[in-house]
């Protein structure tokens, strides 16, 4: 198993370094396991929004082997202003060597 890892931008403005994420996750799930306040009520399965969270520009591009699907760009349709550019729902977020380093700021609730 590989892992990398990332800074995670908590919703008080708390910047956490080094974050580990195992390659057999999701983004979701190194938050969750990481203990950060991520409640992913669907339980993965892009229908909650609970694990919207921002990628910044960098990271939003390096995306691409899990893009945007259906499902989730209706959920994002729906958070109305807490929608920006580098919105995800970090369940859809796949491993990705090239997300090294990414910065991921915790979307405020809704
Ligand atoms: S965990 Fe529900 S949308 Fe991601």
């Amino acid at each position: 198993m590989s892992s990398i890892t990332v800074n995670v931008i908590d919703r008080d403005g708390t910047r956490t370094e080094g974050v580990e994420w195992n390659s057999s996750e999701s983004l979701m799930e190194a938050l969750t396991r990481n203990k950060f306040p991520i409640l992913a009520t669907c339980g993965g399965n892009a229908s909650c929004s609970t694990c919207h969270c921002y990628l910044g520009a960098s990271a939003a591009t390096a995306t691409a082997n899990s893009p945007i699907g259906d499902e989730e760009e209706d959920v994002l349709d729906m958070l109305d202003d807490t929608r920006h550019e580098d919105s995800r729902l970090t369940c859809q977020v796949e491993w990705s060597e090239e997300l090294n380093g990414a910065e991921v700021t915790i979307a405020p609730e809704w």
